[in-house]
């Protein structure tokens, strides 16, 4: 077996190629309804792309154990579609108007039944996982599902405050990392891993998770919304105060304190503009600080792989954090 590391997205692709194409015909396949809309609002949404890096890492985990089977596109197509399911709320919730280069599924076909749909597609996912027939499975869905809701209930209940780190951490962990840690436990449980490995994998998931949110929040001031697809500095007109944020409040001058609090406080840039932001944020090394703690979570998350036998799925695995904090969208 080669031991070169595996250092390009085409390389994953190619390893999961297969895999990913079953992914989407399962998606396409457990999401028609005999309703309508609730098939055209989740094939908009499949159709519009995105990175599906949750299906990724539970194959990736599944094979780096040696699972062969149908079960892992199976789950592949299920945790695909939760995301989907989250996608499709979190839009209504952010009154988000773009989502993978696209007008968002709420401007398309209006709250109500994006709010529906996104309750089905979540029914979907469980009663699809159901067949497995696996109560460690379900468990760990629902527990998941649970800890997401309550992420982004609690990041309602923040908005238009200053948090400290700790309790953005916690906010991403459940809004975010948790989708990760529990997409790499259901490949350890389809493997038929052990408790140390399936922790050790899952605790990989919680650090790419958590490096991954930090990432998509300084993208949300950073990048254009060419590039992202999403709407930009959209977190600050929420009044969202992420990583970088917080720490800009927790070292600026009083001055660029108050600058900060007012955009959160007004949720919107109408006093203070997104340059004035920036330019604070870029004073007080703060967009910096963010990228180096997204760094240290993908530096640990590799180091949790340090229990699994080479192959190259790991080497796959050992890529993804790199890729993690790299990308651009
Ligand atoms: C978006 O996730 C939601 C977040 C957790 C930030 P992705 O960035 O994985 O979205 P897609 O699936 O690639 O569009
Ligand atoms: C991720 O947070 C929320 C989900 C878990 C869906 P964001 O609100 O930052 O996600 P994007 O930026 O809209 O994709
Ligand atoms: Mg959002
Ligand atoms: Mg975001």
């Amino acid at each position: 077996m080669s031991t070169a590391a595996i250092t390009t997205a085409k390389e994953v692709f190619d390893l999961l190629h297969d895999d990913l194409v079953a992914v989407e015909r399962e998606f396409e396949r457990l999401s028609a309804s005999e309703v309508d809309s609730i098939t055209e609002i989740a094939g908009y949404l499949r159709e519009g792309g995105g990175k599906r890096i949750r299906p990724a890492l539970l194959l990736l985990a599944a094979k780096a154990l040696g699972h062969t089977g149908s079960s892992s596109v199976r789950l592949g197509a299920v945790i695909e579609m939760v995301h989907t399911a989250t996608l499709v709320h979190d839009d209504i919730i952010d009154v988000a108007d773009i989502r993978r280069g696209r007008p968002s599924t709420n401007t398309q076909w209006g709250n109500s039944k994006c709010v529906l749909a996104g309750d089905w597609l979540y029914m979907q996912a469980f009663r699809v996982a159901l067949e497995e027939r696996n109560f460690r499975i379900l468990d760990l869905l629902i527990s998941l599902t649970q800890q997401m809701v309550e992420g982004e209930l609690l990041q309602m209940e923040c908005l238009g405050n200053a948090l400290n780190e700790q309790e953005y951490h916690e906010l991403i962990y459940r809004k975010t990392a948790c989708l990760f840690r529990v997409s790499m436990q259901l490949g350890c449980v389809l493997a038929g891993a052990s408790a140390p490995m399936e922790e050790a994998l899952g605790e990989y998931g919680r650090n790419l998770g958590l490096a991954f949110q930090i990432v998509d929040d300084v993208l949300d001031l950073t990048a254009s919304e060419a590039v992202l697809g999403k709407p930009t500095a959209s977190d600050l007109r929420e009044g969202k105060a992420t990583l970088a944020v917080v720490h800009a409040l927790e070292h600026g001058n009083a001055q660029e304190r108050a600058d900060i609090l007012a955009v959160i406080e007004d949720h919107g840039l109408e006093r203070v503009g997104h340059e004035r932001i920036l330019a604070i944020l870029r004073r007080n090394a703060s967009l910096d600080y963010a990228i180096q703690v997204a760094d240290a979570h993908a530096e640990a998350a590799r180091n949790d792989l340090a229990i699994l036998p080479d192959s190259e799925f790991k080497r796959a695995l050992l890529w993804v954090p790199d890729f993690v904090v790299s990308r651009e969208k």
